[in-house]
C-alpha cells in the first residue's frame, strides 16, 4: 500500500519537500495551505509534471485537514521565512503560533504520525509540536542537520575539487549561529579533513557554514528552499521506507550528550519508529564545548515560548 504524507505549507519549502516526495512516487502527498487555491494550484502543476517526469498524478492541494487522514509523516513548513536581517530566533513568536495550530489540526486525523518540523526557529518549534501533539519523543524529529551538513559537505567539495559524494560530513547542535560543525567526524574519501586542509581554511568553511543560510536569505531576500525540502524528504524517505538512515536531525535529548529536556542537533537512526536511536558520536573537548554552548543558545530561545 502507498504511503501518505502530509506537507503542511505549500510555500518554498513545502511545494520543494513534496515535489521531491511525488517524483519517488511512493506516496501519496498531500499539500496544506491557509491561502486559498494555493495548494491546489500547487498539486495540480506537480500532478501534470508526473506526466512528464514518469510518476503518478496523487498529490492533492487542500486549506484544511480532511484529505490528510492517517498520513503516516506530516511535514510541517508552515510560518513565515526570514527576510534580510532577521535571525531563526525573530520568527519565534509568529512561527509558534502557526506550528501549534496545524499541529493540533493535523495530529488530530493522524495519531500514529512521525512530525517532521522544518519552520524556525527550528529547535524551538520541535517543542511546540511535541508539546501540542503530546506524541513520545522518538515521533516529533526537526530537519536541521541535514540541511546545515549539505553546506559544509558542498562548501568542502568546492574547496577540494573532490566530488560531494565522497565528502562525509556532519554538522550538530541548534540550527542556528552557534551550530557545531563536528569536523573530527569529517572524512572525505575516509580521509580525515584535517589531514587535507589547514586550520585557516578548515574555520572559514566552518565559518560560512555557520552563516549559510544567512548567506542565502541576503542574496534572495528571503530563505532557501531547494537544500531544506531535499533534507525534508530525504527524512520522509528514511522513515515510510524504514531505511534506518543515520542521519543528523533534532531530537528531543534525554540525557544524550549531557544534554536533558531540549531538541538539539544531534546523528540520530531514523526509520520507520522515527527517531529509533541518538547516536553516541565521540567529540573533542572543544567540541563538546561548543555543543553545550549552542544548547544554551537554544535554551534561551525555548524559554520565550508559550508552550514548550
Ligand atoms: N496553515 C497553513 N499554512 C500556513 C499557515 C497556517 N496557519 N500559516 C502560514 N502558512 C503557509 C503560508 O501561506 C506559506 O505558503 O506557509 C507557507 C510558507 O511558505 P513561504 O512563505 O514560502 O516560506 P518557506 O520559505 O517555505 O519557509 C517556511 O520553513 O525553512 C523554514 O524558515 C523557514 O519558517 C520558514 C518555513
Amino acid at each position: 500500500m502507498r504511503k501518505k504524507v502530509t506537507v503542511i505549507g505549500a510555500g518554498n519549502v513545502g511545494a520543494t519537500c513534496a515535489q521531491e516526495l511525488a517524483r519517488r512516487d511512493y506516496a501519496d502527498v498531500v499539500l496544506v495551505d491557509i491561502i486559498p487555491n494555493f495548494p491546489q494550484g500547487k498539486a495540480l502543476d506537480m500532478n501534470q509534471a508526473g506526466a512528464v517526469l514518469g510518476y503518478e498524478p496523487t498529490v492533492v492541494g487542500a486549506n484544511d485537514y480532511d484529505a490528510t487522514d492517517g498520513s503516516d509523516v506530516i511535514v510541517i513548513t508552515a510560518g513565515k521565512p526570514r527576510s534580510p536581517g532577521m535571525s531563526r530566533d525573530d520568527l519565534v513568536t509568529t512561527n509558534e503560533a502557526i506550528v501549534a495550530s496545524v499541529t493540533k489540526e493535523a495530529v488530530r486525523r493522524s495519531r500514529e504520525a512521525v512530525i517532521v518540523v522544518v519552520s524556525n526557529p527550528l529547535d524551538a518549534m520541535c517543542h511546540v509540536a511535541k508539546a501540542v501533539s503530546r506524541f513520545p519523543r522518538n515521533r516529533v524529529v526537526g530537519m536541521a542537520g541535514i540541511l546545515d551538513t549539505a553546506r559544509f559537505a558542498a562548501f568542502i567539495s568546492q574547496e577540494l575539487d573532490v566530488s560531494v559524494k565522497d565528502v562525509t560530513a556532519m554538522v550538530l547542535g541548534g540550527h542556528g549561529d552557534q551550530m557545531v560543525p563536528v569536523v573530527s567526524a569529517t572524512t572525505v574519501g575516509g580521509v580525515p579533513l584535517s589531514e587535507l586542509l589547514s586550520r585557516s581554511r578548515i574555520a572559514k568553511l566552518v565559518e560560512r557554514t555557520k552563516f549559510g543560510g544567512g548567506e542565502i536569505v541576503n542574496l534572495l531576500g528571503t530563505s532557501a528552499w531547494y537544500a531544506p525540502g531535499a533534507a525534508a524528504a530525504q527524512m520522509v524517505d528514511a522513515i515510510c521506507l524504514d531505511e534506518k538512515r543515520v542521519l543528523p536531525c533534532t531530537a528531543y535529548l534525554e540525557g544524550e550528550y549531557g544534554i536533558t529536556g531540549l531538541y538539539m542537533g544531534v546523528p540520530v537512526k531514523l526509520g520507520a519508529g522515527g527517531v529509533e536511536e541518538v547516536v553516541r558520536l565521540k567529540l573533542t573537548p572543544e567540541e563538546k564545548k561548543m555543543l553545550r554552548a549552542s544548547a544554551a543558545a537554544v535554551r534561551e530561545v525555548v524559554s520565550i515560548l508559550k508552550r514548550s
